[in-house]
């Protein structure tokens, strides 16, 4: 039963029971139809309405999404409400979102818990308002508020919903307040859809638009919301709502929709896989090796998820530096006003700093953050086996380094995981959790474990050279440096990559990241080098020249007083010598030649990742490239994105680019499995 009702004497209780969170699916839009003929045929004088567990509802059912609409269709459900002679009042404790602050607004009232939160998400899943929020919102709290909701996406908590006279009270107990409510006060508000509209306000609606377009550049969507807005101010009520529907149906089957839609399901999909059973070990002190900015993010990320956390460092100058390196994340919260003053202290009380492993002897989770050489990482995990309990977790945030190597060092194998989290630790929101040859069950389940404590996005890699995530990124590098060396600009790379969707380019990403971090990986990288794949030097040049990034002051760019990115005709003459001594011809590569060379290096490159095992599914390297490297999420990640162009013209195209250099864009045999058997790489996974 998705909706249930019971009345007591003149009042009608209905409650949306559809776990986990009310979602508005075919059984519940029925249910609440029925629910009004009900009320109307008992003759009562109001309907109380509530969600079950912890949501009012959270929208139209997304799953739907893919199938034809089926009757009875959310408006008409709305209209049933909103129209009816009982008067309905939404009891609201829990989240109202999309569909299910559509109910609310077409009850005579809402009254709402200061627990709940109450918002127009729809925009984030590539669609707009779709059963009558774009017109019910602005006759409720006015056309600006209506559309900073709508376009934006985001819920407004208990006091800003009752600051924007969304709710007409916020109250601890909704449903009690709700049987409260004075008949004869209930009986003279007017019905939403007869409230007037707002006047139109060219000035407003330009601004709407203008943020939303900064805001969510390249999205459909939120536009397609204003337009709906706009429009429906000066037409009747019941031809706005079919302006809504028609825009509605059309976006949510459309490339953006479908491609938001499977984030969102991936990101919520992303759990342990089932085959891993074992019970997590216990996560409520954790130590973390290295207190430098990756080591104090993690910290941070640790200390606001509740647990004890003892950063270890080699001696007293390190020890002082970690400190203030948590302390200054600390500092960055309490500025943005994400912590106040006593939940810092309390962080501040859950943390220690010490050189004594033994001050960590009964964490059973162990984080090494620490330099990037094998030698260091050796050294520490021989000290965290030696001063932490047998049965502890041992795992490291290493980038590139072989985890295995690693994990030989300690008697127990079993015990080392990766845990490769992205910087800044305490915000990006993907970690990587790679498995070794030797890895167990119990290690695997509490990097899970961790994931779901921090609400990170976990997702599962085994060994090799930057596991998913940094492989791909090598290789988008490496075809951004060649395009660069052949012909380009870095400037012309970047602005190509942001028109792409990302929000920084490459050139201007390493700039902030260091290009310190890379050369060393090349270095690493020089014995093991196929001496066939052709080399491009000009980084190399750069950290010759002191170039390192925004840190000294320029690296692909010049920052000068610290400021914003300025172009740099030195490093644009660097290709142009570079590619004189190695006797090349430059090209002149439009933006879309730079975007499509350096999406197929990547797709091709994840499409072996996929195929050699390095990642289980499609769907992983979707979530590393959106959540750990700024892959466009209205794009679907790297794998939905190379579906929409399709294996077979990736193939064709990637043959052209084989004439040019055989071992860059030597084709991978997933894709060509794809294109030749039609298979979505979506779908696709190792040769049988
Ligand atoms: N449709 C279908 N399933 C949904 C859903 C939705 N709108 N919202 C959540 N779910 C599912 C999730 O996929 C997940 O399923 P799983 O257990 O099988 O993995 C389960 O509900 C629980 O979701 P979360 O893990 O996200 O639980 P949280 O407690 O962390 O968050 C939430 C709950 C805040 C409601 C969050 O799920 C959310 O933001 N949901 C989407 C809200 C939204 O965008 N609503 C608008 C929908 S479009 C619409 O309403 C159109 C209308 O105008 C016509």
């Amino acid at each position: 039963m998705s909706v249930t009702t019971r009345s007591e004497a003149d009042v009608g209780y209905v409650e949306i029971d559809n776990p986990p969170v009310n979602a508005i699916g075919q059984s519940v839009r029925q249910g609440l139809l029925d629910a009004v003929r009900w009320a109307e045929k008992e003759k009562l004088t109001r309907v109380i309405l509530s969600g079950k567990g912890r949501a009012f509802a959270a929208g139209a059912d997304a799953r739907e999404f893919d199938l034809p609409p089926q009757e009875p269709h959310l408006p008409d459900v709305m209209n049933a409400i909103d129209e009816s002679f009982v008067p309905w009042i939404a009891a609201i404790d829990g989240v109202a979102l999309g569909g299910g602050a559509e109910i609310a607004m077409a009850c005579r009232m809402r009254i709402m818990s200061p627990r709940s939160q109450i918002g127009m998400p729809e925009v984030t899943l590539g669609v707009i308002p779709g059963a009558g929020g774009t017109q019910r919102l602005p006759r409720l709290v006015g056309l600006e508020k209506a559309l900073e909701m709508i376009s934006l996406g985001k819920p407004l908590g208990a006091k800003a919903a009752l600051a924007a006279k969304l709710v007409h009270a916020v109250e601890e107990d909704p449903l009690e307040e709700a049987y409260m409510v004075n008949t004869e006060e209930l009986g003279c508000i007017v019905p939403t859809w007869e409230l007037p509209a707002p006047q139109p306000d060219a000035a407003v609606i330009d601004t709407a638009r203008k943020t939303a377009a900064r805001k969510t550049p390249n999205q459909i969507a939120p536009q397609r919301a204003i337009d709906v807005v706009e429009a429906g101010l000066s037409v009747p009520f019941h031809e706005a709502l079919k302006a809504e529907r028609a825009t509605f149906l059309e976006l949510r089957k459309g490339d953006q929709a479908r491609a938001l839609r499977h984030i969102f399901f991936a990101e919520r999909g992303a759990k342990a896989p089932e085959s891993i059973t074992a019970e997590p070990v216990a996560l409520d002190h954790v130590a973390v090796v290295g207190g430098g900015t990756m080591g104090a993010g993690i910290a941070y990320a640790l200390l606001n998820a509740g647990m004890r956390v003892t950063l270890l460092e080699t001696d007293e100058d390190g020890v002082a530096r970690a400190t203030a390196n948590v302390e200054k994340v600390i500092a960055a919260s309490l500025k943005r006003k994400l912590i106040d003053e006593a939940g810092a202290e309390d962080r501040r009380e859950r943390l220690a700093a010490a050189t004594d492993y033994a001050q960590a002897s009964d964490a059973m989770l162990a984080i090494e953050a620490a330099f990037e050489s094998m030698e260091v990482k050796k050294d520490v995990f021989t000290k965290l086996d030696a001063a932490l309990p047998k049965g502890a977790i041992l795992a490291t945030n290493t980038s590139y380094l072989d985890i295995n190597e690693i994990a030989a060092t300690v008697p127990d194998p079993s015990r080392v995981v990766g845990l490769h989290f992205f910087a800044p630790a305490h915000i990006m929101k993907l970690l990587e959790i790679v498995r070794g040859d030797r890895t167990g069950d119990v290690a695997l389940a509490t990097g899970f474990a961790l994931a779901k404590k921090l609400r990170k996005v976990p997702v599962l890699a085994r060994v090799c050279d930057g596991f998913i995530g940094n492989r791909i990124l090598a290789r988008y590098r490496e075809a951004a440096d060649t395009v660069f060396m052949d012909g380009s600009t870095p400037w012309e790379v970047d602005a190509a990559m942001e028109e792409f969707g990302y929000a920084m380019g490459p050139y201007e990403a390493q700039d902030l990241s260091g290009l310190d971090i890379a050369h060393a990986n090349r270095r690493r990288q020089d014995a093991t080098r196929d001496p066939n794949r052709r080399y491009i030097p000009i980084a190399d040049r750069m950290v010759e020249l002191g170039k390192l990034g925004k840190k000294t002051g320029a690296g692909w760019y010049r920052y000068p007083g610290g400021g914003g990115k300025v172009e740099d005709p030195i490093v644009a003459d660097l290709a142009i010598e570079e590619s004189h001594l190695a006797k090349r011809d430059r090209t002149d590569y439009s933006a879309e030649e730079i975007r499509e060379r350096l999406v197929l290096a990547m797709i091709n490159e994840a499409a072996d990742i996929l195929d050699e095992g390095i990642a289980q599914t499609a769907r992983d390297i979707d979530l590393v490239t959106v959540f750990g490297y700024g892959f466009p999420r209205w794009r679907g990640g790297l794998m939905h994105h190379a579906d929409t162009i399709g294996a077979k013209a990736i193939v064709a195209r990637l043959e052209e680019l084989r004439k040019e250099d055989p071992v860059a864009w030597k084709i991978s045999p997933l894709l060509e499995r794809c294109a030749a058997s039609g298979q979505p790489i979506a779908e696709a996974g190792p040769a049988t």
